[in-house]
């Protein structure tokens, strides 16, 4: 497998979304949002009044839908992007992505999504440089404070953002977890930028090695 990927994993709010998509930009590589994954699996759960509790249920359901995360999130072509940030949605995003079923359907298109890409992904998530993407050219891991976390994600709350790290990184399928091999960036009072360039330079450091 030669695709190029660039792992970016860490807790929400630590600048995964913004630093990936920059980092994309800045190599005219594609950008993977699979958070953005298992939200629009959780909208479309809460749409069907399925019980998020039901794994048998909500597993079915994840590997029977069709989900795009470009130019807009949606399952089976139904735009859901306006559904993946609300409170719901934060509740229960943690039940239905510690769901071992839900996470292989969710692995096996986000390989898929990366192999069709020209150049390289920049993919960031949970357990990118872990599992998805084991030899990922470049393994980046993001961390920030938390007061500087829950004020990026204003809207959520620490206390939100607190429960929903501690069920990422707790539960049993694919936790939260840093690999060995990952460069380890703390964002916090950090200019977004420097931060883009600082992973730029690294995978730039390693293709000349
Ligand atoms: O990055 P985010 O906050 O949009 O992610 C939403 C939830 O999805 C998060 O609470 C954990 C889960 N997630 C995951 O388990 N694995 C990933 N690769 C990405 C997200």
């Amino acid at each position: 497998m030669n695709q190029r990927i660039i792992a970016i994993d860490g807790p929400a709010g630590s600048g995964k979304s913004t630093v990936a998509r920059l980092v994309a930009n800045q190599l005219g590589w594609s950008f993977l949002d699979t958070g953005a994954m298992y939200r629009a699996v959780t909208a479309e759960v809460l749409r069907r009044g399925i019980d998020v509790h039901d794994d048998v249920a909500v597993a079915s359901l994840a590997s029977s839908v069709v989900i795009v995360t470009t130019p807009r999130v949606s399952v089976d072509g139904r735009d859901v992007g306006d559904e993946l940030r609300t409170e719901t949605v934060n509740v229960a995003v943690s039940i239905v992505a510690a769901n071992a079923a839900v996470r292989r359907a969710m692995v096996a298109r986000q390989r898929e999504i990366a192999a069709a890409q020209p150049l390289g992904t920049v993919v960031e998530g949970r357990d990118i440089a872990t599992v998805v993407f084991p030899h990922a050219t470049l393994k980046v891991f993001l961390t920030a404070s938390l007061e500087e976390r829950a004020t990026r994600r204003d809207e959520e709350g620490t206390e939100s953002i607190e429960r929903r790290d501690r069920a990422d990184s707790l539960r049993r399928a694919s936790p939260l977890r840093q690999a060995d091999d990952a460069v380890v960036l703390d964002t916090t009072g950090r200019d977004v930028q420097e931060v883009v360039n600082e992973i730029v330079q690294c995978l730039k450091s390693q293709d000349s090695a």
